[in-house]
């Protein structure tokens, strides 16, 4: 094998339904208060897609708005990646349509599922077949309709997830820039913390399954609130430490956007000013696996990052699954 090539992300783009459920609105449907989701996770709407709408339309309008901000076009394309937990169906993957919607003719495409780790799951991927200068230009996306599979009568999840997606492409960028450390980890002995257990091989659709509500996501959320507290701050400063840096060197930290809670002990971990954090959750609530991407967008949009600047993304999911990188942004 030849020298490695340094890959990085070189466009963003995301894109979130029109249609906004607020705190307020969900005080008709469970019981619950806007105060008690604002002070317990920071949240205080999310977007919910339109009924005529799959994961893989929001994925191929984030796809698209990616494409528009860079130099490329989709015959570009060698490879597409969609992190998602909420697939248009078992298969064909959620890629697949999306290479077919914007005409990506000449990449290959695939689905992977490491819940609200996703995406950054994807950049790790993504970024070895640039590394080895296998491919040149990698899109990976974070894309979810959470809302389709939440229990709009359970006051527990119904109030912390909404729907949206986000994409990046990779490509090789000068040394020096790029991915500076990748950290994926995973847990499965917390496997059952967060499920959606029906529907596949092990409780194929069924009445009993319906009856049972299993085609919902169950969580056991101050469970996952403890592990996130102390894997999203760990997580931070390990992949920082790991791209040879120290915690001043950071300019900017995208954190998963679960909970504010949970958000504020990974800043506080780095010693970061409240302005050096993206947040969108009080907008969007958890996106999952499009939560990092989106966030990244607007951040790139509104200015927040530029050439030269040290990037934290980190994240924790179910499965379990955790994941952090350190990019120095490269355009
Ligand atoms: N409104 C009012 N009360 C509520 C609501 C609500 N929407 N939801 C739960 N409660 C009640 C519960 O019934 C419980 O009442 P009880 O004590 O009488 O039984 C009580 O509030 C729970 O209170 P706490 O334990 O203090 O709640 P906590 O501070 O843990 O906050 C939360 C709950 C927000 C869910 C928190 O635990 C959390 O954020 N966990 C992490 C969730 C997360 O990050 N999930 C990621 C999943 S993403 C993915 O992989 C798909």
């Amino acid at each position: 094998m030849g020298k490695l090539h340094q890959s990085g992300i070189i466009a963003t783009g995301s894109y979130v339904p029109d249609k906004v459920i607020t705190n307020q609105d969900l005080e008709k449907i469970v019981d619950t208060s806007d105060e008690w989701i604002v002070t317990r996770t920071g949240i205080r709407e999310r977007r919910i897609a339109e009924a005529d709408m799959a994961t893989s339309d929001l994925a191929t309008k984030a796809a698209q708005a990616a494409l528009e901000s860079s130099n490329l076009i989709a015959k570009d394309l060698d490879m597409i990646i969609v992190a998602t937990v909420t697939p248009d169906m078992n298969f064909p993957s959620t890629a697949c349509l999306v290479q077919r919607n914007i005409g990506a003719v000449n990449a290959a495409a695939f689905d992977l599922e490491a819940a609200c780790s996703g995406f950054l799951y994807g950049l790790a991927v993504a970024s070895q077949f640039i590394a080895t200068g296998v491919y040149r230009n990698i899109m990976v996306i974070g894309a979810e309709c959470l809302s389709r599979f939440v229990n709009w009568q359970d006051r527990n999840t119904c109030v912390l997830f909404g729907d949206g997606a986000g994409a990046v492409i990779l490509s090789r960028v000068e040394d020096g820039y790029g991915f500076l450390s990748q950290i994926l980890g995973a847990d499965g002995n917390g496997a059952s913390l967060l499920t959606l257990e029906a529907g596949g091989s092990r409780k194929p659709a069924s009445v009993e399954t319906i009856e049972k509500q299993m085609h919902y996501i169950h969580m056991d959320g101050s469970e996952v609130f403890k592990f996130a507290v102390r894997i999203m701050a760990s997580m931070a400063e390990a992949a920082v430490k790991n791209a040879g840096l120290t915690e001043k060197d950071v300019d900017y930290l995208i954190p998963h956007q679960a909970n504010i809670r949970i958000i504020e002990a990974a800043r506080k971990r780095l010693d970061l000013p409240e302005d050096k954090v993206y947040i969108n959750l009080d907008r969007y609530g958890n996106m999952s696996a499009a939560s990092i991407p989106v966030a990244l967008d607007e951040a790139v949009r509104l200015g927040r990052i530029k050439k030269n600047d040290n990037i934290v993304l980190v994240g924790f999911g179910g499965g379990l699954t955790w994941a952090a990188c350190t990019i120095k942004w490269a355009v």
